[in-house]
C-alpha cells in the first residue's frame, strides 16, 4: 500500500511527462497569440460553489466529488473542473470591472471519484479557456479557432466538432415541461436516478449511461426544437460564422453536456472511438447564480491532457523528441573534477544541454552511461587536457574526434 498510489491516479515522468510539457508549451503559446491571460485558482473551493456552480444534480455533484470537513468544521471540495473557481475569482477579483471582455487560460489538475476505466481518472488535467462578458457568437468562435488551431499544432487529425444548442433558461422552461411529459410516459423503465432526477432537473437524466435509459432517451425531445427565436439565431450565426472560417463541424442534438451551467451553445472534440477530448460552451447564467448583483455572458471551454496523450499514441504522433544531451563530460582523476565542472556549467549557461560524472564512475563506465542517455558528443577531462588546455571531442555518431581549445568551447559548439 505505502508504495502504491491510489487508484486513478498517475505519476508524471518520462516521455509522458514531456508530452505534458510539450501540450502545455503549445497551450501557452497559443494563449499568448490570442491575448488570453493565465489564471491559477486554488486547488480546492468551498463545496457550495460547485453545487451552486456545476449543480446538484449533476453525476459530478451527485457522486464524483471529494469532499471532506477541514479542521476549522468546513466543507471543502477538491476542484472537480476548472471553470467554476476561475467564475469565483472573477467575481472575486473584481475582473468584471475592468475593459471586457476578460479573457483568461488555465492548466490545472481536477479531481472526479469515477470508475477508472478507458480515459477516466480519478486526478487528471485539464487545459481551458474561459471568456467573459460577450453575448457574441463571436465569443464561440474565438475558443473554437483556438481549439482547431491546437489540435492541428499537436498533430491529431482524429478529432472532430459536434456543436448544439441547448437554449437559454426560457426556452429550456419549454422544453423540459415537453421532455417531463416523454420521460412519464417510460417511466417505469427507467433506473432511480433517473426517476428521481427527471423530477428535479429532466436535463441530467439524458447523461444516464445505464443502457435501458440510454435506449428511452434516444428517443426523447430534443433542445434545437424547443429554441425560442434569439437562440435560434444564435445558433444559426455560429454555424454560419463556422462554415465561413472554413471550420468543419456537425450539429449533435444529443450533446447535453453533464454539467448544469451551460445555456445555449454546447460544444465537444470527439475522437474516433468516440471519446470526448474537449468538452465546452456558452454559460450565460452561472455568474449570475454565483453573485445575483451581476449578469453577465461567459463562454469556454475544457481539453483533458492525459486524453491528448492517449490519442497522440492512438494516432501515433510523434509529438516532439525530447532534445539530446550535446556533450558529456568525462572526468578522468579527482583532481580534474573542478575544472571539468566549470565548462559544464559554462556551457550551461551558453544554452547546451551538458552532461557529466557523479557518481565517480571509471571513465570506460562514463562513455557507456553517455553513450545509454544518448549523448551527441563526449569529451574527457584530464590533468593532460588541463595541462594542454585542450581536449578531444568525440562526434558520437560518426565516431570523429576534433581538438579543441577548452576556452573556446562555447565557440566550438555555436
Ligand atoms: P468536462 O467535459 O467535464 O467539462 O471536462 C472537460 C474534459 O476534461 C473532458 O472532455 C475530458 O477530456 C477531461 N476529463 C473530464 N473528466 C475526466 C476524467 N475523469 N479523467 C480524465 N479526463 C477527464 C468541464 O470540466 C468544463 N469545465 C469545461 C468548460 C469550461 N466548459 C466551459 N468552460
Amino acid at each position: 500500500m505505502i508504495t502504491q498510489r491510489p487508484k486513478g491516479t498517475q505519476d508524471w515522468y518520462g516521455p509522458d511527462m514531456y508530452k505534458r510539457t510539450v501540450i502545455e508549451d503549445i497551450a501557452r503559446r497559443l494563449c499568448k497569440r490570442y491575448h488570453i491571460k493565465e489564471i491559477i485558482t486554488p486547488v480546492f473551493e468551498h463545496t457550495i460553489l460547485f453545487q451552486r456552480g456545476v449543480g446538484e444534480t449533476t453525476d459530478v455533484v451527485q457522486k464524483e466529488m471529494y469532499t471532506f470537513q477541514d479542521k476549522g468544521n468546513r466543507s471543502i471540495t477538491l476542484k472537480p473542473e476548472g471553470t467554476a473557481g476561475a467564475v469565483r475569482a472573477y467575481l472575486e477579483n473584481g475582473l468584471y470591472a475592468e475593459s471586457q471582455p476578460t479573457k483568461l487560460f488555465y492548466i490545472t489538475q481536477a479531481f472526479r471519484y469515477e470508475n477508472p476505466q478507458s480515459g477516466r481518472l480519478r486526478q487528471h488535467h485539464q487545459f481551458g479557456v474561459e471568456i467573459f462578458g460577450s453575448a457574441s457568437p463571436l465569443a464561440e468562435i474565438e475558443v473554437i479557432t483556438l481549439l482547431t488551431e491546437f489540435i492541428k499544432e499537436l498533430g491529431l487529425k482524429g478529432v472532430k466538432l459536434y456543436i448544439n444548442s441547448i437554449g437559454c433558461r426560457e426556452c429550456r422552461k419549454t422544453y423540459n415541461k415537453a421532455l417531463l411529459d416523454f420521460l412519464k410516459q417510460h417511466e417505469d423503465k427507467l433506473c432511480g436516478t433517473c426517476r428521481e432526477r427527471m423530477q428535479r432537473n429532466p436535463l441530467r437524466v439524458l447523461d444516464c449511461k445505464v443502457p435501458t435509459c440510454h435506449e428511452i432517451i434516444e428517443t426523447a425531445p430534443r433542445t434545437v426544437d424547443y429554441l425560442d427565436d434569439e437562440c435560434r439565431e444564435h445558433f444559426e450565426e455560429l454555424q454560419s460564422l463556422l462554415t465561413e472560417m472554413n471550420i468543419p463541424f456537425k450539429v449533435d442534438t444529443g450533446i447535453v453536456r453533464g454539467l448544469d451551467y451551460y445555456t445555449r451553445t454546447v460544444f465537444e472534440f470527439i475522437n474516433s472511438e468516440g471519446l470526448t477530448l474537449c468538452g465546452g460552451g456558452r454559460y450565460d447564467n452561472l455568474i449570475n447564480e454565483i453573485d445575483e448583483k451581476q449578469d453577465i455572458p461567459a463562454v469556454g471551454f475544457g481539453f483533458g491532457i492525459e486524453r491528448i496523450i492517449k490519442e497522440l499514441e492512438t494516432e501515433g504522433v510523434e509529438l516532439a523528441v525530447e532534445p539530446a544531451v550535446d556533450l558529456y563530460v568525462g572526468i578522468l582523476g579527482k583532481e580534474s573534477k573542478a575544472a571539468a565542472y566549470k565548462l559544464v556549467k559554462e556551457l550551461r549557461q551558453a544554452g547546451y544541454i551538458v552532461e557529466t560524472d557523479y557518481m565517480d564512475r571509471s571513465v570506460r563506465a562514463q562513455m557507456k552511461y553517455a553513450n545509454k542517455i544518448g549523448a551527441k558528443n563526449t569529451m574527457i577531462i584530464g590533468a593532460d587536457e588541463l595541462a594542454a588546455g585542450k581536449a578531444n571531442i568525440k562526434n558520437m555518431d560518426t565516431g570523429n574526434e576534433t581538438e579543441v581549445v577548452l576556452n573556446k568551447l562555447v565557440e566550438f559548439f555555436s
